[in-house]
């Protein structure tokens, strides 16, 4: 059993080994995780936000995304015409979001450097719509987390969890023992890549920011249930290969059919 003030402490050390970090990834975040930009994800990402856009009223156009960072989901949003408020901890990706907007976006823009959990126990009116892209595998609670951003989504509303680590049983070792090895490779490629490309790598640096993943990631049926719980209706779950390359995700995700990221889609119950 943990205390109270060790709690708290831990609490404190990860808002703060976040806020290091992400000063850190700073403008070359996206550059640093291709993960996140391969041909594979991009079109996995494409996909989501269409099926979000699809749920929301033509005339409702407010949107959050809780935890921005540099602007991966906010950047295709804001081209979209919605008008969007971004939230995040560290300054910097604010920082490097913002200097990716032109004027006319940045008049539809709302940017709020500060805590996701802070943010949503204030008393900002729901939003039309919530996207919520890699954030609470970096957070102490995300459950409780999760809890309070359902309360900021407007009855009707789609709320998209999108990019997290996914926490499962092995079911089939060899299956993963070359999921592991196609990781091994494709890591090696990585590092040269970013090596060339002068892009420095914090390997690391992640134990506290990305706290969740100590738990080995997620379970995606347990965040349905608290979305349950929470007056949302789950409408989709989808579980997939993230790798850093598209033709590795691509092989991963149609010959070994293994997973490792999960997106969820729900909808507020009117
Ligand atoms: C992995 S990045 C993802 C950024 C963006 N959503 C994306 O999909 O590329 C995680 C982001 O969450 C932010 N973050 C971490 N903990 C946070 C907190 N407690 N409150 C607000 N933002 C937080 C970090 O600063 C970082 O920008």
């Amino acid at each position: 059993m943990t205390s109270l003030a060790e709690d708290k402490n831990l609490q404190q050390k990860i808002l703060d080994e976040n806020k290091r970090v992400h000063a850190l990834e700073n403008k070359l975040y996206l550059s640093r995780h291709p993960e996140q930009t391969n041909f594979f994800q991009r079109s996995i990402l494409n996909k989501a936000l269409d099926s979000f856009c699809k749920i929301l009223p033509a005339n409702k156009k407010r949107i959050v995304d809780i935890g921005c960072g540099s602007g991966y989901v906010f950047l295709p949003m804001i081209t979209k015409g919605y008008q969007m408020t971004g939230v995040d901890l560290s300054e910097e990706m604010i920082q490097a979001l913002k200097e990716d907007l032109d004027k006319e976006k940045l008049s539809r823009s709302e940017l709020i450097v500060g805590d996701v959990v802070e943010f949503s126990n204030g008393n900002t009116t729901p939003f039309d719509g919530m996207i919520v892209s890699a954030l609470l595998h970096h957070l102490y609670d995300f459950k409780n987390a999760v809890r309070k951003f359902c309360s900021k989504v407007a009855p009707g509303g789609p709320l998209l969890i999108f990019f997290e680590p996914l926490r499962q049983k092995i079911n089939s070792p060899i299956r993963y023992g070359l999921h592991k090895r196609l990781a091994e490779i494709e890591e090696r490629i990585y590092k040269k890549e970013m090596k060339f490309r002068k892009i420095p790598i914090f390997e690391d640096d992640y134990e506290y920011s990305d706290y969740q993943r100590q738990f080995g990631g997620i379970d995606p049926k347990e965040l349905a249930a608290i979305l349950e719980e929470e007056g949302m209706e789950v409408l989709k779950i989808s579980k997939y290969c993230a790798r850093r390359y598209g033709i590795p995700a691509f092989i991963a995700n149609s010959i070994l059919g293994t997973a490792n990221t999960f997106n969820i889609l729900a909808k507020k119950r009117n």
